[in-house]
C-alpha cells in the first residue's frame, strides 16, 4: 500500500548488499517472525505446499517455524504442526532430490551454518542442493537470523559458499541486538505473488512492521558496521579464533575440532587418548552425554565470568558468539581459560569435584526454594 520513509531507507540498505536476485523487504519484530513471512511467500510464489528442512535446524518456535524445527524435543506437545513439513539429513542430496521429485516441494530451508552444533557443508554441496531446488522449481530459502549480518565474516554467511538463495531471513544483529526487528528479503516476483492486488495488499502485515525505533536503530548500525569496518573485523577474528584455539588443540587431547567462520565458533570436545585422562572422560560422560562440554560451561563462567554456551542438546561442542567487535583481547582471555581448565581436566579431578559440587549446590538451592514455597501456599 505504501512504503514509509525510515523502512523505504533501511530496505535499500539491505538490498544493496545482497546478490541481484535480491529487490524487496519484508519487515516483521522478530527472526521466527520472518520466517513465517518466508513460510508463506514461498507457498504463493510456487503454489506448492509442502517444505523441506534440515535435521538439527532451528528456525524458531512460532507454528510454521516450528514445522521446520529438527530436534523432536520443541515440538513434542504441539502438534499437528504444518502437514507434509519433510526432514532432510543434514547435507543429504540424494534424500533431497527424493522428495524434490514428488513436485509439491514450495521451498527448501537452510542456515548457512547452523547453529545448533555449528554444523558447515562445502560450497559444492550447497551449490548442488541449491540448483536440485531450483531445477524442481522450487524456492531456496537461507534463514541468516543467526548467521546475518556479519557473524560469520561476510554479510550474509551464504556468501561463503557462493549462494543465490530466492529468500532470506534476518533480525538478531539488524537493530544491533537492541530493538526487535525481522526481515524477510526477497525479489520483486515472489513479492508480487503475495501483494498481486489492491485487495490483497493487506494479506500479509503487522502492526509494529516497519516501525521507527527499529528502522533507525537498523539504519544506525550499519552505518556503524560500514564505519567501523565490522564485518572485516569479523572475519579476521575468524581466523584468530582457529589460529589459537587450534594452537590448543595440538596441547590438549580433549580438544578435538574447531568449526565455524568469524564470530560463530564451535569448540569440539571428544575423548582423549590418554589412560587417565580416557577414565576421567568416560565417568564424566556416564553422568549423563555430552556432559564434558557442561563441566566446561560451569567453570568458565563461575572461575572466569564468561557466559557460553553447549551448542546443542547431546553433542560436546561449545558455541561461541562473542560480540561482533570482540577482539584479540577478549579472544586471549576464553582461549587462556579454556587452557587452564583443560589443563586442570588432564591434571587431576579437582575440577570434576569443583563441578560435581557447583551441581550439588544448585540441586540443594533448588530443593529449598520449592520446599519454602509450597509452605507459603
Ligand atoms: C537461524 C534462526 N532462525 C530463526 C530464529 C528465531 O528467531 P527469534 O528468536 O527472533 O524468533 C533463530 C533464533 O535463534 C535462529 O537462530
Amino acid at each position: 500500500m505504501d512504503c514509509a520513509l525510515l523502512p523505504g531507507l533501511l530496505a535499500e540498505q539491505l538490498v544493496t548488499r545482497s546478490h541481484a536476485g535480491i529487490e524487496r523487504v519484508v519487515f516483521s519484530n522478530s527472526g521466527a517472525e520472518a520466517v513465517e513471512t518466508a513460510i508463506k511467500f514461498a507457498r504463493a510464489a510456487t503454489k506448492r505446499s509442502r517444505l523441506c528442512y534440515h535435521a538439527h535446524a532451528y528456525h524458531g518456535l512460532t507454528m510454521g517455524a516450528l514445522a521446520l524445527n529438527g530436534s523432536p524435543e520443541f515440538k513434542r506437545g504441539f502438534g499437528p504442526l504444518l502437514p507434509g513439513a519433510t526432514e532432510i539429513p543434514f547435507g543429504d542430496l540424494a534424500a533431497l532430490r527424493k522428495e524434490l521429485r514428488r513436485g509439491d516441494v514450495a521451498a527448501f530451508i537452510v542456515e548457512p551454518i547452523q547453529g545448533k552444533g555449528v554444523y558447515e557443508l562445502d560450497g559444492e554441496r550447497w551449490r548442488e542442493m541449491q540448483a536440485a531446488v531450483h531445477e524442481a522449481g522450487a524456492l531456496f530459502i537461507c534463514d541468516e537470523v543467526q548467521t546475518g549480518i556479519g557473524r560469520t565474516g561476510k554479510f550474509f554467511a551464504f556468501e561463503h559458499y557462493e549462494l543465490t538463495p530466492d529468500i532470506i531471513t534476518v533480525s538478531k544483529a539488524l537493530s544491533g541486538g537492541y530493538v526487535p526487528v525481522g526481515a524477510m528479503l526477497t525479489s520483486d516476483k515472489i513479492l508480487r505473488s503475495v501483494y498481486s492486488s489492491m485487495e490483497r495488499a493487506m494479506v500479509h502485515s503487522t502492526t509494529f512492521k516497519g516501525n521507527q525505533m527499529a528502522m533507525v536503530a537498523g539504519l544506525a548500525t550499519l552505518s556503524v558496521f560500514d564505519d567501523e569496518h565490522v564485518v572485516e573485523h569479523s572475519a579476521a577474528m575468524g581466523d584468530l579464533w582457529h589460529h589459537k584455539l587450534e594452537a590448543l588443540a595440538t596441547r590438549h587431547e580433549f580438544l578435538h575440532e574447531v568449526r565455524g567462520r568469524g564470530q560463530m565458533i564451535g569448540v569440539v570436545f571428544g575423548p582423549p587418548t590418554s589412560r587417565t585422562a580416557k577414565l576421567r572422560w568416560r565417568a564424566i560422560e556416564a553422568t549423563r552425554t555430552a556432559m564434558f562440554s557442561q563441566t566446561l560451561v560451569v567453570p568458565l563462567f563461575h572461575r572466569y565470568g564468561i557466559l557460553t554456551q553447549v551448542a546443542a542438546d547431546n553433542v560436546n561442542v561449545i558455541k561461541l558468539l562473542p560480540p561482533l567487535i570482540a577482539g584479540e583481547v577478549e579472544i586471549d582471555i576464553f582461549v587462556d581459560a579454556l587452557d587452564e581448565l583443560l589443563s586442570d581436566a588432564e591434571r587431576n579431578s579437582g575440577w570434576l569435584v569443583e563441578f560435581g559440587m557447583t551441581m550439588a549446590k544448585g540441586a540443594l538451592k533448588r530443593t529449598r526454594t520449592a520446599s519454602k514455597s509450597s509452605s507459603v501456599a
